[in-house]
């Protein structure tokens, strides 16, 4: 397989490239660069076949279609075959009436886990945590979470975090904790006395001349 660090050692960092890599999945290979031009969610999960990753893969496909009005893809990844992968996804169709509509990458070797840091040895040294790597159009790594084997994700705060990332590259703000689309944004803070000073005149809801606030 093809993988590469873009020089960056060790786990990957924000706001660097995503690492580079080629894998087999549900839907044939894959490239990161397939993704250019569309966000991408690349999620890991502990194995095929066990309760919790079950309900996680039925809200992510549940969720797909939000993700996808918003020009996210989804991938999913873990320590699992091909087959393995092909045979949960055909049971979760079975028993829970969905269709998961993303491509699951089969990592037996665990390149792409071992690049993208993955596996948590003090959890597990044969499954990948709940890892979520958020890679946006350019190829660039913008948000990671990582959960324990034993919690599910949330799928309203992954999108919640796609929306808050859309939000500031398409507005150049930032978003409050808690902050839903439709509330009031952050503006940045002022960088010089001067500008802090402007900042008190603005106009913005202004509470003090490091926080102001406006509607989007
Ligand atoms: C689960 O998906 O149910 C699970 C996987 C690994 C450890 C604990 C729970």
């Amino acid at each position: 397989m093809e993988v590469t660090t873009h020089g960056n050692s060790g786990f990957p960092r924000l706001g660097q490239p995503a690492p580079l890599f080629e894998a087999q999945t549900t839907q044939g290979t894959i490239r990161l660069e397939d993704f250019k031009g569309s966000w991408l969610i690349l999620f890991s999960h502990p194995a095929d076949f066990t309760p919790v990753c079950t309900t996680e893969f039925v809200a992510f496909s549940e969720m797909a279609p939000e993700f996808k009005k918003r020009n996210v893809e989804l991938c999913g990844l873990s320590i699992d075959s091909t087959y393995s992968h092909i045979a949960w996804v055909r049971n979760i169709e079975k028993n829970f009436g969905i269709k998961v509509p993303f491509p699951v990458i089969a990592d037996l070797n665990k390149d792409v886990a071992s690049l993208y840091g993955m596996i948590m040895p003090g959890e597990s040294k044969t499954e990948t945590s709940r890892c979520v790597f958020v890679i946006d159009p350019n190829g660039i790594l913008r948000a990671m979470i990582y959960y324990p084997l034993t919690t599910g994700r949330n799928m309203q705060e992954i999108l919640r975090l796609i929306d808050a990332l859309q939000m500031t590259d398409k507005n150049g703000v930032a978003t409050p904790a808690n902050w839903k689309p439709g509330e009031k944004v952050i503006i940045p803070p002022p960088a010089t006395t001067e500008a802090a000073e402007e900042r008190m005149k603005a106009g913005f809801e202004t509470k003090d001349w490091y926080f102001s606030k406006k509607a989007v």
